[in-house]
């Protein structure tokens, strides 16, 4: 196959610049498609930096798909912990489940029976059909999308909707070893296409670049601004133990155990505001102190002093750091 320049310059660079990361270690076939799943899962909202312990603490605990399938949601979840977005585990055991029935125990190699699998959506199939099955995908996620960007100098509104930025990748050619390209690719926008001061000195594809030509590196911001929210959060305490709750009545944080907390429809001016980003919303929280427990069903006890013994969302651990004054 002939490489496009650009796809070669970009090759090289990576194969001078990459970073040593666990999932990309030389594996067996059937460690790739696990290291690979279980990464691109753990990936998908969550940055390299913060993923590399907990994919090693993933693996080792949780060596294969098939111990994946079996593995106790409770030790799921602890393993999980701290990444948010727990759905994305319950979602890659279920994927487990199902690509041992359904699969013979390997990932599928086309797009839709990947998309068919839970937890998986046109990035992550994207994502799997390069690197593990070495086909011509490239993957968008918001590094690629930033290259593409700055290279084409693409702000219009018109030019950065996802369909425009799908069929502009192409200028990006294709390559032989498309399992390092795409990850060369993300690379590139994590390493030196930075989303601020960009290292335009050791990009290996500055010439063309468009915007370098016009020293102009902003990216239009899509106007996505998290939306305010307004709750209570109620405390009641006992023999330093915290009273807490399954969550079965907010979309975020699902089935997981938080204060009891209910939210108002009206924005309020709190005097004491504890302020939490999540899931696309800025979570204004006011502490309401409570004198009984009387009304809570099936509550669970914390102990103050063993927080880590407890599966906890790291949001109900800060609020306990808060309540503790530890934070
Ligand atoms: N982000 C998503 N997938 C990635 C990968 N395989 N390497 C680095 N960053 C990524």
């Amino acid at each position: 196959m002939k490489e496009q320049l650009v796809t070669k310059k970009i090759l090289n660079w990576y194969d001078l610049n990459k970073r040593s990361l666990p999932w990309r270690k030389n594996v067996s076939i059937q460690k790739r498609h696990y290291y690979t799943l279980v990464s691109e899962f753990m990936l998908q909202q969550t940055q390299v930096a913060t993923v590399i312990p907990y994919f090693n603490r993933f693996i080792k605990s949780i060596p294969s798909l098939e111990i994946l399938a079996k593995v106790n949601n409770k030790k799921l979840i602890k393993l999980w912990e701290g990444l948010g977005y727990y759905s994305r585990a319950r979602n890659l055991k279920k994927t487990a489940q199902t690509v041992i029935k359904n699969f013979d125990g390997k990932l599928p190699n086309n797009f839709e029976e990947l998309l068919s699998l839970p937890g998986i959506g046109n990035y992550t199939a994207s994502a799997i059909l390069a690197i593990v099955f070495n086909k011509p995908y490239i993957p968008l996620d918001g590094n690629i999308e930033r290259v593409l960007k700055r290279y084409l100098y693409l702000k219009k509104v018109k030019e950065i909707e996802k369909d425009n930025l799908i069929r502009k990748k192409s200028i990006f050619g294709v390559s032989s070893r498309s399992n390092d390209y795409a990850q060369a690719l993300m690379e590139l926008g994590a390493l030196i296409c930075k989303p601020i001061n960009p290292l335009c000195n050791e990009c290996p594809i500055v010439k063309k670049c468009k915007s370098y030509q016009k020293k102009d590196f902003d990216l239009t911001k899509k106007n996505k601004k998290n939306k305010d929210k307004y709750f209570i959060l109620k405390v009641y305490k006992k023999n330093q133990r915290y009273l807490l709750v399954k969550n079965t009545k907010f979309n975020f944080l699902k089935n997981l155990t938080i204060f009891p907390m209910e939210e108002l429809f009206e924005p309020k001016n709190f005097s004491e505001n504890l302020n939490f980003k999540m899931s696309n919303m800025n979570m204004n929280i006011k502490i309401q102190y409570l004198k009984n427990s009387g009304k809570f069903l099936s509550p669970h006890w914390i102990d103050e002093k063993k927080l880590d013994n407890y599966i906890l969302p790291s949001f109900t651990k800060k609020i306990v750091r808060y309540l503790e004054g530890n934070l």
